[in-house]
């Protein structure tokens, strides 16, 4: 008998439902995402993209109900965030999480004191030699391009394997967009997997190669990037661009 072969996805998400207390947000989402792949996570307001990231995350709230994540067939639905943390799963949260009163530094230092560790701050400031010109800077003096590269370079400094942005662009200038799309596709080179939640969907389409569409805490559509970009009505429809 001859065996078919079914290549297993690299990040699988299996029919998950989260709440916040009785507000059912998150209605049975799926998909699969292969490694090193860019995918856009858009929809409107209020469509689920903020709470499906977290719930991916194992973050507390929203509560994860039913369904099932495995990141190379690793089960991560089980997981607390540390743990899934551990695992190389990275949320970098919209508000980026800049600690005040502390120096670029000392905020990538903080990323490694729990195992495992991923680059060594010099090879950070290589890639960023910005951050490394601002090492000793109080972090959140920094302009908020500069604390989005900081908040991915923390990423990296915890051995990232699955990063999770929501709206990385917010509050930029388009120059400085550019500055960190820079950046995510030198992540990519690295063979780091990324899902971008962003309003700014234009922007975030033409960085993705494949693109989720949620609505109201359900998946509208799946499939490339170019495919959102090519079709006008499902982009009114689902984005209002
Ligand atoms: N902590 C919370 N408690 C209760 N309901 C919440 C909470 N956070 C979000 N919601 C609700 O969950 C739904 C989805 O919100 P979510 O923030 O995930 O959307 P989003 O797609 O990220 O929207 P936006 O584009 O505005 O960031 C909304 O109806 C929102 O009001
Ligand atoms: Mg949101």
């Amino acid at each position: 008998m001859s065996e078919t072969s079914v290549k297993k996805p690299y990040f699988s998400v299996k029919d998950i439902h989260a709440y916040y207390g009785e507000s059912y947000i998150v209605q049975g989402v799926s998909f699969d995402v292969e490694e090193g792949d860019i995918v856009a996570l858009l929809g409107r307001n209020g469509a689920g993209k903020t709470s499906t990231l977290r719930a991916l995350a194992r973050v507390d709230s929203p509560a994860l109900k039913r369904g099932e994540i495995y990141l190379n067939g690793k089960a991560i639905h089980p997981l607390k965030a540390y743990q899934a943390a551990r695992e190389g799963i990275q949320l970098v949260p919209e508000d980026r999480r800049i600690i005040g009163g502390l120096t670029v530094e000392e905020n990538l230092l903080l990323s490694q004191v729990a195992e495992p560790k991923g680059w060594e701050i010099e090879r950070i400031y290589n890639h960023f030699p910005r951050l490394g010109e601002r090492r000793n800077q109080d972090a959140v003096t920094m302009s908020g391009g500069e604390q989005q590269m900081l908040a991915v370079a923390r990423a990296l400094a915890r051995d990232v394997k699955l990063l999770f942005l929501d709206e990385p662009y917010e509050g930029l200038a388009p120059v400085i967009v550019q500055e960190i799309e820079k950046i995510l596709l030198e992540v990519k080179k690295l063979g780091i997997t990324t899902i971008i939640v962003e309003q700014n969907a234009i922007a975030a389409l033409q960085l993705a190669d494949k693109a989720l569409i949620l609505d109201m805490g359900q998946i509208a559509f799946r499939g490339t990037a170019q495919q959102v970009l090519d079709d006008q009505e499902l982009r009114h429809e689902y984005l209002a661009i």
